[in-house]
C-alpha cells in the first residue's frame, strides 16, 4: 500500500507505477537520505515536536537500515516510488509508530532537495581532488620539458616557437579555473532547503538553523518556495563539468593529433592505447577519443536540465525528478574521464626530437626575424614586409630562414647583419620570450611554482 493511499479509491496502474517511480536511479542517495532524516528527527526531538524516545528509535532504526543497505540486504521497490518512501516504509516496518512520526514537518520536496545537495556536494569534492591530481601530473611533465621546443600553432598552422612545458601549463591554468568553478558551485550549493516543507514552510516550531548546521550547511535557505524549486545548483554543476570536459576534449584532440604519424610528438604508453582487430600495425588513442566523445554526453546533460527547468512554475513539479539521471551520468562520466586521462598523460612518452624537427620547418621564427629589424629602428610594418619576402624566397629555394646567407638577407633589407642568426635561433626565440606568461624557462618555472601552490592551497 502506498504511503499516500488515504485519498485514493483505486490502485495505481502498473504502468504508472513504473513510470512515476525514481527508485532505480535515486537509490544512490540512500546515505544522504538517512543523513537528512537523522538531522531532521533530532531537530524534531530538540524542539519538542516529537519525543526523545521516538528520536532514539528513529536513529537506531535508520542506522540499522543503513548497515543493511550497505551489506546488500535490502531490496528497494518501485511500489514505494522513490528512495525517500522506500526508506520511510522500511523504518516504519521495523520500529512502528515512531517511524510514522519521522515525516512530521517535512515533505519529499524539501527532502529530495536536501539529499541531492548533500550528494552533489560530496561528488564535487571527489571530482576536485581528481582534477588537482591531474594538475600534479601536468606540473611534473611541464617540469621535465621546459626546454623541449615545439611549434606553437594558430589555425593549426605553425606560428611561433614555444616549449612543451608552456603548452601543458596552458591546460594547467584551465584546470585551475575548473577547480575554482567547482568550489564556487559547492559554496553556493551549501545552503539547506530542509524545513521548506512542501513549499510553504510549516506551523511546527522547527529549527532550520539546527538542521542546516547538523548537515554541515552554511545556513538554511531563505525562502521556502525557492528551497523546493531551485535546481540552479544542478545546472551550475553541469556547466562547470561541461567546461572541464571541454578543456579535456581540446587536450584529447591534441593528444590524438600528436600521436599520429603526421606529428609523432608523443607516444602513448601501451597500457593506455588499444590495437585494431584487423590492422596489426595500429596503436590507437582510444582513451583520448572517448574523453573527446564523452564531452558531448556531459553537454547533453547540461542542455537536458536547462530545458527541463525552463518555464516551470513555482514550486515543485514532478518534471524536476528528471534532474537526477543527467547529473548522475555527468558526474559518473567526469569521474571516469579525469583519472584515466591524467594517467595517460602521466605515462606518455614525449619525443622532443620530433617536436624540434617540426619547429624547424614552417618559419616559426619569422616574427623574430622581423623583430630583429624593428629593434634596429625599422618600422614594424616594413620589417614585416621584408621578412615576408624572405619567407617567399625560402619557399622558392627550399630553405629555412637560418639557412639563408647574409647576402640573401640583405637583398630585402640593408639593416640585416650577422646578429640575425642569433635572433632567429629557435632556442633563443623561445628563451627570450620572457614576458610574463611567456615560454622562457624563467616563466615556465614561475608557472609551475604557481600551479603547485594552487594545488596545495586547494587540496
Ligand atoms: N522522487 C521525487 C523527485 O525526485 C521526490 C519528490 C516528490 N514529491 C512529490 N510531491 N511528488 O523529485
Amino acid at each position: 500500500m502506498k504511503l499516500w493511499s488515504g485519498r485514493f479509491q483505486k490502485e495505481t496502474d502498473a504502468l504508472v507505477n513504473d513510470f512515476n517511480s525514481s527508485i532505480f536511479f535515486d537509490q544512490r542517495m540512500y546515505k544522504e537520505d538517512i543523513q537528512g532524516s537523522l538531522a531532521h528527527s533530532q531537530m524534531l526531538g530538540d524542539t519538542g515536536v516529537i519525543s526523545k524516545e521516538d528520536v532514539a528509535a528513529i536513529h537506531q532504526g535508520l542506522k540499522e537500515i543503513l548497515a543493511d543497505v550497505e551489506a546488500g540486504k535490502i531490496e528497494f521497490t518501485a511500489d514505494n516510488e522513490d528512495i525517500h518512501m522506500n526508506l520511510e516504509t522500511l523504518l516504519t516496518q521495523r520500529i512502528g509508530d515512531a517511524g510514522k512520526r519521522l515525516h512530521t514537518a517535512r515533505s519529499r520536496n524539501d527532502q529530495v532537495a536536501v539529499d541531492l545537495r548533500l550528494y552533489l556536494r560530496s561528488e564535487i569534492a571527489e571530482i576536485k581532488t581528481m582534477v588537482l591530481d591531474f594538475m600534479d601530473v601536468l606540473t611534473r611533465q611541464a617540469q621535465a620539458h621546459k626546454e623541449t621546443v615545439m611549434p606553437g600553432y594558430t589555425h593549426l598552422q605553425r606560428a611561433q616557437p614555444i616549449t612543451f612545458a608552456q603548452h601543458l601549463l596552458a591546460y594547467g591554468s584551465m584546470l585551475a579555473r575548473d577547480v575554482t568553478r567547482l568550489e564556487d558551485c559547492q559554496k553556493r550549493m551549501n545552503v539547506c532547503p530542509l524545513g521548506s516543507g512542501a513549499l510553504a514552510g510549516t506551523t511546527y516550531p522547527i529549527d532550520r538553523f539546527e538542521t542546516a548546521s547538523l548537515l554541515g550547511f552554511d545556513g538554511p535557505m531563505s525562502n521556502s518556495l525557492d528551497g523546493v524549486s531551485d535546481r540552479d545548483y544542478v545546472i551550475e554543476l553541469l556547466s562547470a563539468l561541461s567546461l572541464l570536459m571541454m578543456h579535456m576534449s581540446r587536450f584529447a584532440e591534441e593528444v590524438i593529433l600528436w600521436c599520429s604519424w603526421e606529428f609523432k610528438f608523443i607516444e602513448l604508453d601501451d597500457a593506455y592505447s588499444t590495437g585494431s582487430s584487423i590492422m596489426p600495425q595500429k596503436k590507437n588513442p582510444d582513451v583520448a577519443e572517448l574523453v573527446r566523445g564523452k564531452t558531448g554526453r556531459v553537454y547533453g546533460s547540461l542542455m537536458s536540465m536547462l530545458a527541463t527547468m525552463k518555464s516551470l512554475p513555482l514550486a515543485y513539479n514532478k518534471d524536476m525528478q528528471e534532474d537526477k539521471e543527467p547529473v548522475f551520468d555527468a558526474v559518473d562520466t567526469v569521474k571516469q574521464c579525469v583519472p584515466v586521462f591524467a594517467a595517460m598523460i602521466d605515462t606518455m612518452k614525449v619525443l622532443p626530437q620530433n617536436m624540434l624537427a617540426a619547429a624547424k620547418r614552417g618559419f616559426i621564427n619569422a616574427t623574430d626575424c622581423a623583430d630583429f629589424l624593428t629593434k634596429k629602428g625599422v618600422p614594424f610594418r616594413d620589417a614585416y614586409k621584408a621578412t615576408g619576402q624572405l619567407v617567399y624566397a625560402c619557399t622558392e629555394k627550399g630553405k629555412t630562414l637560418e639557412e639563408l646567407t647574409l647576402e640573401e638577407f640583405r637583398t630585402v633589407h640593408p639593416e640585416f647583419d650577422e646578429g640575425v642568426y642569433d635572433a632567429i635561433d629557435l632556442m633563443n626565440c623561445v628563451m627570450r620570450r620572457n614576458s610574463h606568461g611567456g615560454p622562457s624557462v624563467a616563466e615556465t618555472t614561475r608557472q609551475v611554482e604557481e600551479l603547485k601552490q594552487f594545488v596545495a592551497a586547494h587540496r
